[in-house]
Formats: C-alpha cells, sequence, structure tokens
C-alpha cells in the first residue's frame, strides 16, 4: 500500500507578487499585509486553509515581504509588553494567529518568473502529495455558511480525487485578466475541464468561466511546470502548467458557494472593507448607521 497522503494537508501561499495594482501603498509593504478592517489578507487566507483541516502552510516569498513572515512568528516584544499590561485579549490574538497545530514554512522565490514557478519552488517542501494553493489577494467569503470556499474544493477532492479549481462567471471583456476554462457538465457545481487559456481577449476566450485563486492540485503538476516554457507576460503560468497535466488526468471545475472579492484591484478592496466592516463585532453597529445614514460626500 501507499505511503503517500491523499490528505490534502499542505498548502502554497505564493506571496512574492510586487502588487502593482496597488501603488503607492505597494512601494514598501506587502500587499497580503493590506488589511480588511483589522486582519491582513494573508491571515484570511490561512484561516481559510486552517478551516479546511490544512497544516502545512507553504510561503513563496520575496524581496520586501518580511512583514509576512515577522506576521506568523512570534513577537516576543509585543507579547512581553502586553502581558505586562494585562491585556489577555489582545495577547490571545496576537499569540492565536498560527494555531498549535500548525506550521509555516517560508521559501524565497529570489526571481519573479510567474506563478507558475511559484508553485514550482514548493515542490520539494510538498513532496507526493495533493495541495492546495491560496491566492491571498482573492479573498473568499463564505458569509455565514458552514463551510470555507477550501473546504468545499477539499470535498470535492476528495469525492473525484483529482485536481480541482475554483471559477467563477466573469463579463467577457474581464476575460483577459484571468485563466479562462472550457468545460463539461459533470456533477452540481463540478464540471470537468477539457482545456486551459491564461488571459485570454474577449475574442478568443473559449468561455466566460474564470479561475479564481483557489486550487487542489496533485503533485503530478510539478513534473508538468518542470516543463512548462514561459507563456502569457514571459512567465512561467500555473494555467499552461495546468493545461499540460490535463493530457493525463482529469481537473474539475468547482462553482464554489460564496462570494469572491479582487482585493488586489481597489474596487474589490473596498467591497471587502464594507462587506466585512458591515458584519465585524466591533463595528457593526456604528458602522451600519453609518452607511445608511451618512450623505454621501465627493
Ligand atoms: C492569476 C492566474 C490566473 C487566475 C488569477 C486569479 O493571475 O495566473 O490564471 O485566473 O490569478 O486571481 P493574476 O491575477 O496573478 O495576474
Amino acid at each position: 500500500m501507499s505511503t503517500v497522503s491523499q490528505v490534502v494537508r499542505k498548502a502554497v501561499f505564493p506571496v512574492a507578487g510586487l502588487g502593482t495594482r496597488f501603488l503607492p501603498a505597494t512601494k514598501a509593504s506587502a500587499k497580503e499585509m493590506m488589511p480588511i478592517v483589522d486582519k491582513p489578507l494573508i491571515q484570511y487566507a490561512v484561516e481559510e486553509a486552517v478551516a479546511a483541516g490544512i497544516t502545512d502552510m507553504i510561503f513563496i516569498t520575496g524581496r520586501g515581504k518580511r512583514a509576512i513572515e515577522d506576521h506568523f512568528d512570534k513577537a516576543y516584544e509585543l507579547e512581553a509588553e502586553l502581558a505586562a499590561k494585562k491585556k489577555t485579549d489582545m495577547l490571545e490574538l496576537v499569540r492565536g494567529i498560527v494555531p498549535k497545530n500548525v506550521n509555516c514554512v517560508f521559501i524565497r522565490q529570489n526571481e519573479a518568473l510567474g506563478l507558475g514557478h511559484a508553485v514550482l519552488c514548493a515542490s520539494h517542501v510538498v513532496g507526493d502529495e495533493p495541495f492546495a494553493v491560496l491566492l491571498a489577494d482573492d479573498l473568499m467569503d463564505n458569509g455565514s455558511g458552514p463551510s470555507t470556499v477550501m473546504k468545499q474544493m477539499v470535498e470535492v477532492y476528495e469525492r473525484e480525487r483529482a485536481s480541482v479549481l475554483a471559477v467563477q462567471n466573469v463579463a467577457r471583456e474581464e476575460t483577459k485578466s484571468y485563466g479562462i476554462v472550457s468545460t463539461t457538465p459533470w456533477s452540481p457545481r463540478t464540471e470537468r475541464i477539457n482545456g486551459m487559456v491564461e488571459k485570454p481577449s474577449p475574442e478568443e476566450a473559449p468561455s466566460t468561466l474564470a479561475v479564481v485563486g483557489r486550487y487542489i492540485l496533485t503533485p503530478r503538476i510539478f513534473h508538468h511546470l518542470e516543463n512548462t516554457t514561459p507563456g502569457r507576460g514571459g512567465e512561467i503560468q500555473l494555467t499552461d502548467g495546468i493545461q499540460s497535466l490535463l493530457a493525463e488526468q482529469p481537473v474539475f471545475a468547482y462553482d464554489f458557494e460564496g462570494k469572491r472579492y479582487d482585493c488586489g484591484s481597489k474596487l474589490g478592496y473596498l467591497q471587502a472593507t464594507v462587506d466585512l466592516g458591515l458584519r465585524h463585532p466591533e463595528t457593526a453597529a456604528e458602522f451600519t448607521s453609518y452607511i445608511k445614514n451618512h450623505p454621501v460626500r465627493k
């Protein structure tokens, strides 16, 4: 019997990107550290992975991303200060960012060669088992639903034992911002992918079904990424690796339950801030009344 784990217990977070859509905010700060209400984007993604049963978080970082490592590390001075001032709630909050059973690994991607290359950088830590990929600037909110988007995807993986990509329908003029899949129906909310192309123009797009920043991949993807040559934008694209994987394994598109905010864009970031601010226990009541009653000032 194979000893290789079939359980999804590792997640890769490619966080080396420059965040040019958010300049000047991201000139000297990591885009993944931008907060929605009071938590950085990367923490939302890690919490989503933890809720899906994932215990090994692998961050593919780059220059200027030290804050991410510090965020998931122990903060001695801060903790000592909070303890001395008996601010126990805040101390718990800071200490609980990484649950006890969770390990964090940081790998430096020293050249920005693309998302496919970033994922490939995790190969020796992931090894021969299925793994998740979460792009932190896509914030996935399942509202009051019982399962986070990644948990829903783990369930699809467990059923199909094959790679699963989260998809949503986009306007045709937006296909040039996404990996676009062509599919055939499979089961409720799940389609089987026939082909995938990175950022096609609206005229070339095979459909309007776009991949958003959540993937579960079989380790066979590494073999394909090793052989993937630079594609769109001169980068090694994860999309091209998956297109190549399709020749030997099925890959599924999953229409997730929940709402995706594109927090890499100013509009998506503002929408997430408003929606989550309206729900946050500390701001819900007053912010709701502010939004309702405040005259819009331009
Ligand atoms: C990346 C992927 C793209 C995917 C998108 C989801 O693009 O390359 O296939 O649809 O994430 O957010 P990026 O947004 O990093 O340019």
